[in-house]
């Protein structure tokens, strides 16, 4: 064939798919099949090997049909995507309706949106004017990575829906899968359909996340102008008008006993779907009392993720480690023989803690029933006491820390009046060294300081390099040494050190997580930092007095002063705060908040009228007040319910503070 021929019938080909990639990305309409697709790719793929010459930067070899990306760029959560709490048994449940009805201080019927939990990989949908403008990956709950065009090939993602009632702005929230029986098809490359969801939605390149076919089922919403439903139901409905995939199995019910009715069917249902699921998802049906219940740090209070059984395996106990955490705490973990629970390879259990060992007397060389439940890390159950070999020991538990060799204890609770099931190491602030390594990790977690490129292993191999031995030393790397470790280039440390410059400025409330003080979670972080406002007053409460402030203050309690007091009494935590103070930017907390009720402080006392306390300190924070937990002259307002404390009133009135009805503090709030 003539040169001038091959090239003709080439640049036809070429012209012909440039076509298609721009009807299937763009438009998502495609007009040949997937095959057609691939045989075409094939054809110009062995032209060009025949034919080197022949070349275009819209071959298929070229990734064609899209702008390749070297990484996803990240995209902040209008509304963070959290997770949802778990139930396993009726307790979880009828404990979860309690603290409903606690919160909304009134025990009302409820009635439940049921949805299968498929175990795929979450996606955002951003739609603008009817339109898809961004396609987003969960990420860590705040951020996730832009996916726009893996998600497009999706066919049941709309690009454009032109319903009369579509909002104008709205993001659907939905579970990106793989049936079984495609996942057959490819299951030598993944090791099960929620790994090949996620490994085929984080492609670089559109066309292989076309190759693995993704479904798509929409459940809930992130942010929505106008929006005009009243049940979770309507909203589900409305989807699948507006041409989404919804759940045909979702459901209404509406008390516990039928909750575990319909869970017990759909647990040997769950065997003939086509698709893999965990458990079942319980929302509370109206939408007005969700938005009243709101969500805690991490998860909504108005869902329940209901589990089906764990998957359970017979294996070996290898060994068992000792691990210390950052708190000091001594957890046992065994080591065992590799086994496959429910498509994830199993090689470490914990074992909780001494007593759950010799409770349960667990040996080396014991066969033991383990059990993975969801995320939740794998556990012992019980062992096989009739293949246990007759030359077993019991497992003597280490009386020292077998990371720094000191003393370790169990601490008396002053509550229970009983001794801690979990042992602990003395030595704790970075005097041990595994303490000091987990101390170091939670630094640099996602809730901390976040550092991009210093993940958990990068701190072990920083340690073991004497880099980082302290917080501090994070901001004083020595980058010249960092550029020429194994694995790292001028680029890497470039971008490791922007980060970590990035990182140093905080908010007050982060940054007090940061230091993993026990206890003092990220909850506790927000309530100290809304009251010290800024970092020096922090370094202040090293006074036993300014301290004992706390006691009034809602949330806090003995526990959480007496940790501070020993954080607080340690030189080595005051000169990291203090070198800290000089080297970072910690925001001011009061910078941030701008509320109505700014710097005012609030009690409630009595009953109040269809809100429960949880509730009212909600919406006291949400609009930047605070509430007290006793009567001071810190206090501005004693806000009195039904039959409220007697003392607390006068105490009001002898230190001339106002006293204000629900009533009041309704005006108050507009
Ligand atoms: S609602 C804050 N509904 O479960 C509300 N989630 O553990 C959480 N999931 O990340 C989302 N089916 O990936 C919701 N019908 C459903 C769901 C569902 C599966 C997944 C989702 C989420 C995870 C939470």
């Amino acid at each position: 064939m003539k040169k001038e021929v091959i090239k003709k019938n080439y640049i036809s080909k070429i012209r012909e798919i440039t076509k298609h990639n721009k009807l299937y990305y763009d438009k998502s309409t495609p007009i040949i099949s997937d095959s057609q697709y691939d045989i075409l790719k094939k054809e110009i793929i062995d032209l060009e090997l025949k034919y080197p010459y022949l070349k275009s930067k819209n071959s298929p070899n070229q990734n064609v049909g899209f702008e390749p990306s070297k990484s996803f760029e990240k995209y902040k959560h209008k509304i963070p995507m959290l997770s949802l709490s778990n139930a396993f048994n009726r307790d979880d449940l009828v404990n979860f309706e309690k603290k409903i009805f606690n919160y909304l201080n009134k025990d009302i019927k409820l009635n439940y949106s049921v949805e299968p939990k498929i175990d795929g990989i979450s996606a955002s949908l951003t739609y603008l004017n009817k339109k898809l403008i961004y396609g987003v990956s969960r990420g860590d709950g705040k951020t996730g990575e832009i996916i726009t065009e893996n998600l497009k090939t999706i066919k049941d993602i709309p690009l454009e829906i032109n319903k009369i009632d579509f909002p104008d702005e709205i993001e659907i929230r939905g579970e990106v899968f793989i049936k079984k029986r495609d996942f057959d098809k490819i299951k030598n490359n993944f090791a099960n359909p929620r790994n090949a969801a996620s490994g085929s939605l984080r492609q670089k390149d559109p066309n292989e996340t076309r190759k693995i076919p993704l479904n798509f089922i929409a459940y809930t919403f992130g942010f929505i102008n106008n929006n005009l439903h009243t049940n979770q139901s309507d909203f589900l409905d409305s989807l699948r008008r507006w041409g989404f995939k919804i759940n045909k199995d979702n459901k209404i019910l509406s008390n516990i006993d039928e909750l575990i009715d319909f869970h017990k069917i759909f647990e040997t249902k769950r065997f003939d779907l086509d698709y893999d699921l965990d458990g079942l998802v319980y929302k509370i049906n109206d939408l007005n009392l969700q938005k009243r219940l709101g969500f805690t740090s991490n998860a909504p209070r108005w869902a329940i993720a209901h589990k089906f059984s764990a998957d359970k395996a017979f294996t070996k106990i290898l060994n068992i480690d000792i691990q210390v955490g950052r708190t000091g705490a001594l957890t046992p973990v065994a080591k065992v023989e590799p086994v496959n629970i429910g498509g994830v390879v199993v090689s470490n259990a914990t074992l909780h803690n001494e007593d759950e060992i010799a409770r349960k007397d667990i040996r080396v060389g014991d066969i033991v029933k383990i059990e993975r439940a969801g995320d939740v890390i794998p556990h012992v159950i019980e062992v096989d006491k009739i293949k246990r070999d007759k030359n077993s020991k019991l497992f003597i538990f280490p009386k020292i820390c077998p990371s720094c060799g000191s003393r370790t204890i169990k601490e008396f609770n002053k509550l229970t009046k009983k001794y801690d099931a979990v042992r602990r190491c003395v030595n704790d602030s970075y005097g041990c060294e595994r303490i000091a390594i987990e101390k170091l990790k939670h630094f640099i977690s996602k809730e901390g300081f976040n550092i991009d490129g210093l993940g958990k292993k990068v701190v072990e191999n920083f340690w073991s390099l004497n880099l980082i031995k302290k917080p501090q030393d994070i901001f004083n790397l020595d980058y010249s040494k960092i550029e020429k470790l194994e694995g790292w280039g001028k680029l890497s440390t470039r971008n490791l050190k922007e980060s970590i410059e990035n990182s140093k400025k905080i908010t007050l409330q982060k940054f007090i997580y940061s230091l993993g003080i026990r206890h003092i979670g990220i909850e506790n972080a927000k309530i100290i930092s809304h009251s010290v406002k800024n970092i020096s007053r922090l370094i202040q409460l090293i006074r036993k007095k300014e301290l004992n402030k706390f006691l009034n203050i809602d949330g806090i309690g003995d526990t959480q002063v007496n940790s501070l007091e020993k954080f607080f009494s340690n030189k080595m935590n005051l000169n990291i705060l203090i070198e800290m103070k000089n080297i970072l930017k910690i925001e001011s907390q009061n910078l941030i908040k701008n509320g109505i009720l700014k710097n005012k402080t609030f009690l409630f006392t009595g009953k109040l009228d269809g809100m429960s306390r949880a509730e009212a300190k909600s919406l006291i924070e949400k609009n930047s007040g605070t509430t007290l937990s006793t009567v001071s002259k810190n206090l501005n307002y004693l806000v009195i319910g039904e039959k409220p404390t007697k003392s607390k009133i006068n105490n009001a009135k002898n230190l001339g503070i106002k006293i204000i009805s629900q009533q009041d503090l309704k005006k108050l709030l507009n």
